[in-house]
This record gives structure tokens, sequence and C-alpha cells, in this order.
């Protein structure tokens, strides 16, 4: 298949993209300017340029594939729309990436939290209400003649094949923990987020564009911990040790922003049988303390 990869430069869609070549499919990816445009050819990609505001763009990329994922940014409507719109009528292959931070508590570091499955209803935080919307949206289109589907990750480590070799996440609290002397987490730290390694998160889109229903979603997950385990790990991998500190939440909103802060302190539970089911998906990517301890993020000590 011919298949148009938004985020085609980043941690998500980088990875997809490679697969997607490996498995012998040509992948045209939105690259933002002619340098990056220029990455994606050394990788084998046909890169268009042009931005997610340019819907013009988007759409006669869209027409012109046939499937389509979006790996860009979970939270823009404009250009979700323009490319699922492009789509309608023709039951080609449409894959939105969301994120599971639509089940986010802003907990500030205490555990607990609910495990949402994909019948879980949702009781999502005012930030997350335009990204549920937007799924929403996408969902709706499979009675309209596209094979639409969701991928929802959590919080995905480890080494991309793309041009970002890792999501900001691990490399943040690293560079906090060098700069402290310590492995920091915030508040009490006992808040869990599941957790996926790329690789089998983009098995996951491959496996939905050949398998997943029209009108499906699926959160994919490979494991669940605490940040305080986090950064235990990340101490050891420092060698600096499994004690932690607090990050008070409030240096960690002036150090990060809300986004991040709020997401890093709450509960994101969910869980992945579905994918595992419906889609054969099998996650097996080296477990996150290991990569964090032994593998990819070694690079940042
Ligand atoms: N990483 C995670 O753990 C995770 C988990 C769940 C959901 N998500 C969501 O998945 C999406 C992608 O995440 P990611 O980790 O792959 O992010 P990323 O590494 O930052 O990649 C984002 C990609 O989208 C491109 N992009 C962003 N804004 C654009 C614009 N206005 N026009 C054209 N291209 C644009 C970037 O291009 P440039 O290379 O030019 O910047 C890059 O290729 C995000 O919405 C994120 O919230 C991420």
């Amino acid at each position: 298949m011919d298949i148009f990869v938004t985020g085609a430069t980043g941690y998500i869609g980088g990875t997809v993209a490679a697969k997607l070549i490996a498995a012998g499919h040509k992948v045209t990816g939105l690259a933002r300017d002619d340098d990056r445009a220029e990455l994606l050819r050394d990788r084998g990609i046909t890169p268009v340029v042009g931005t997610l505001d340019d819907l013009d763009i988007l759409d006669s990329a869209a027409h012109a594939a046939d499937a389509v994922v979006n790996a860009a940014n979970a939270d823009n409507p404009f250009a979700a729309r323009v490319l699922v719109d492009a789509l309608r009528g023709s039951g080609k292959r449409y894959v939105q990436t969301s994120g599971t931070s639509i089940v986010s508590d802003n907990a500030g570091g205490q555990g607990g939290g609910t495990v949402f499955t994909e019948d879980t209803p949702l009781n999502a935080l005012p930030e997350k209400a335009g990204r549920i919307a937007t799924d929403r949206m996408i969902l709706d289109a499979a009675n309209d003649g596209v094979h639409s589907i969701i991928i929802c990750p959590c919080l995905i480590y480890g080494q991309g094949l793309g041009v970002r070799p890792h999501s900001p996440q691990i490399p943040t609290f690293i560079a906090l923990a060098k700069a402290s002397g310590a492995p920091r987490r915030i508040g009490v730290g006992e808040n869990i987020w599941s957790h996926v390694h790329i690789e089998d998160c983009a098995d996951a889109y491959l496996l939905a564009l050949d398998r997943a229903p029209a009108g499906s979603f699926f959160y994919v997950e490979g494991g669940e911990a605490s940040m305080l385990d986090v950064n235990r790990a990340i101490g050891r991998m420092l060698g600096l040790g499994e004690a932690t500190e607090t990050f008070p939440f409030d240096e960690a909103l002036r150090a990060w922003g809300p986004a991040m802060a709020h997401a890093m302190s709450s509960n994101v539970r969910v869980n992945a049988d579905k994918a595992r089911a419906v889609l054969g998906w099998d996650p097996r990517g080296p477990a996150l303390f290991d990569d964090i301890e032994n593998g990819s993020y070694r690079v940042y000590r």
C-alpha cells in the first residue's frame, strides 16, 4: 500500500514509517521543511513538504494515498478532520494517534487510579476534552465510508527507528536527576503510568492497518510502573542509588509547564487486552526498567 504518514520525522510516526517500509509498503511523509524532507528521503520515505496548517496539502496527500496514519498531533482537530474528510466514502483505512492522558487524574503523585479498558467510561479533565471529541469524530467517520481506527498509546519508551530517538518523559527525569544529584519524583511518586515499548507500539499500528475493524479504538500498553520506581531505575542507571527525592509540584510546574507537570504526577492506567485479542498484538520489547538501566537510556548518563 501507499501510506501517507504525518509526524514522519517524529518518534511514533518515524518508527511506524520505518516498520511500514520494512513490511514492503511505500510511505509518503509530511515534513515541515526541506531539511526534514531530506531526512525522510534518507530513510526511503517520499516527503511532502508542509505543516498541519496546510490543509490543502494534507487533503491532496490523503486523497493520493491508499491509507493514512496521523501521528503528528493528537490534539489538532483541523488536520484530523481534513484527513478523514479526504477519505470519506472511500473505505480506506485511517489510523489516528490518540494518547492515554485522556484518562489522567491530576493526582499530584498520589497512587491509585482506575485501570481503563476501552469500555470504561471516560471522566476526562477539561484539558483533554478536545482530544476526546476529535477521537469521537474519527470513530463516527466509520459510518461514512472511512475505515477509521484509533491507537491510544500510553507512556512510550525505548529507541525509536526514525529521526527522533526517544520520547521526552524519561530523558526529562534523567536530566532532573543529573542536575539534582538524586532521582526525583513529583510528590510521593506513587502515581502509576502504563507504558509500552516504541517498537511494540508501532507494531500495533501495522496490525491495526491490517486487521482492525472500522470504527475501533485500542489502548496499547505492555506494563505499568510507578514514577517512584521509574526514578529508582534512573538512580541505578546514573550510579546515584535508589534513594529518591521529592520534586515539589510547584517546581515541576515552573520547570516543565502544566501539561508535563500534570501528566507526570497523574495516574494513567490502561489495559490492552482488546489489542491482544482483536489484533493478535504481542508486545515483546525490552522491559522499561531494563531499558533504562542497561539499554537505550544509557546515552543520557
Ligand atoms: N511519545 C509518547 O509517549 C506519546 C504517547 C501517547 C500519545 N502521544 C501523542 O502522539 C503524538 C505524536 O507523539 P510523538 O511522541 O511522536 O511526538 P514527536 O516526536 O514530537 O513527533 C511529532 C511529529 O509531528 C510533527 N509535527 C508536529 N506539529 C506539526 C505541524 N504543525 N506541522 C507538521 N508536522 C508537525 C513533528 O514534526 P517536526 O519533526 O518538524 O517537529 C514530528 O514529526 C502527540 O500528539 C503526542 O501527544 C505521544
